[in-house]
């Protein structure tokens, strides 16, 4: 099933009668996972802007809008131009948008969707407001400070200079700051409290900085997944982009424990062999679900546990009760959605056991 116009046809269907490997999404563990981040920051008084760059999903997006989130975070503009063309308009781009290319393709999408980017070098600064100037167009920045994970973005210290400027220059307005603490999210409960916390305390100096400038940050936008019920709590942020845990892969759950979502993600493979003696071999590898984080692990049948993935097949051990053969399906949680989602053309989503909608993954690929 190549296209997603065929791969209508298979609405109402049950998921046994999709062809596979078959990525689907439980619609009723999403929606409890987007509930529950929503109604974190809701409680905690600040919006929520999810992080598409795991789900890569215009439509999913728009669930994500329609529960409760103030619009999305995206890590490219070629990401950010399939929202735009999804319908999904209010876009940050927590990344640095360097060069003429990508700059003239932030301003062109800029014309049509509310675009807010991060920036952390003064020239790359003035290069967006050139061109947005040029072409007649608004862009927010947040000046984007770094928290601790030594990725991007400026000292406190350096902040003011950065936002003073991005105020002045014309084409771009100041929205505030962001700090993303990406070094925080696999660490053990106890240091990722007191990281979560650091990176707090960096952000706040931050808009001290500002504001003893008379500079008042609108938006302070920060988190992630592995520490969102933390990082919401601690004041610094007035916006959480914590967004791929709505899915909610092993390494969301058994790496980074995050409270209170469920599996909402699953790849079904069919036996294509159980020739070998204790094995089954599946029909989805490492090019169905990324690996580099780890393997899948089976939700059913019972007594299969994935050994390995080669290209093409996953390698399963079976136990002697486990009455497998070629033909029969194999439900698995993929390790990461970040690196599995992108290998599809479209999610199922399911409700039940029920295809209810198919979601084309339009913007896998999609890394400018
Ligand atoms: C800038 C930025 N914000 C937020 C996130 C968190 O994304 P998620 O919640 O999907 O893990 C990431 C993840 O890499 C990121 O790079």
């Amino acid at each position: 099933m190549t296209s997603t116009t065929a791969a209508r046809d298979l609405i109402g269907q049950p998921v046994t009668a999709l062809d596979t490997p078959a990525l689907w999404v439980d619609l009723d563990a999403l929606e409890h996972n987007i509930a529950t981040m929503a109604g974190v920051c809701a409680e905690r008084g600040i919006d929520w802007r999810p992080h598409v760059k795991a789900s890569k999903s215009p439509d999913l997006a728009k669930k994500l809008i329609a529960g409760g989130a103030c619009g999305i975070t995206c890590a490219k503009v070629s990401e950010a131009e399939v929202m735009a063309d999804g319908g999904v308009t209010n876009i940050l781009i927590a990344n640095e948008i360097v060069g003429p290319t990508k700059i003239e393709r932030l301003v062109a999408l800029a014309d049509r969707a509310t675009l807010c980017v991060a920036v952390d070098d003064e020239r790359n600064l003035r290069e967006i407001s050139a061109a947005a100037a040029r072409a007649g167009v608004h862009i927010d920045v947040l000046v984007d400070i770094n928290v601790g994970a030594n990725r991007c973005g400026v000292t406190p210290s350096k902040a003011p200079e950065l936002a003073e400027l991005a105020q002045e220059l014309p084409g771009i307005g100041l929205r505030g700051l962001m700090g993303y603490e990406g070094h925080v999210m696999g660490m053990n409960p106890e240091d990722k409290e007191a990281e979560s916390a650091r990176a707090a305390d960096t952000l706040r100096e931050a808009i001290a900085n500002l504001r003893a400038a008379g500079i008042e940050p609108r938006v302070v936008s920060g988190g992630g997944t592995g520490n969102y019920w933390i990082a919401s709590a601690l004041g610094a942020l007035t916006e959480l982009q914590a967004g791929g845990g709505v899915l909610l892969d092993q390494s969301y759950n058994d790496q980074m424990k995050v409270p209170g979502h469920r599996h909402a993600l699953f790849l079904t493979a069919q036996i294509v062999s159980t020739a070998v003696e204790g094995r089954a071999i599946a029909d989805a590898g490492w090019k169905s679900t990324g690996m580099h984080t780890g393997i899948p692990k089976v939700v059913e049948p019972a007594g299969l546990e994935v050994l390995k993935l080669n290209a093409e097949h996953t390698i399963l051990s079976r136990d002697a009760a486990a009455a497998v053969e070629p033909g029969d399906r194999v439900t698995m949680i993929p390790h990461y959605s970040d690196s599995t989602m992108l290998l599809h053309r479209q999610l199922f989503a399911v409700r039940a056991g029920v295809v209810e909608d198919v979601w084309p993954i339009a913007a896998a690929g999609m890394l400018q």
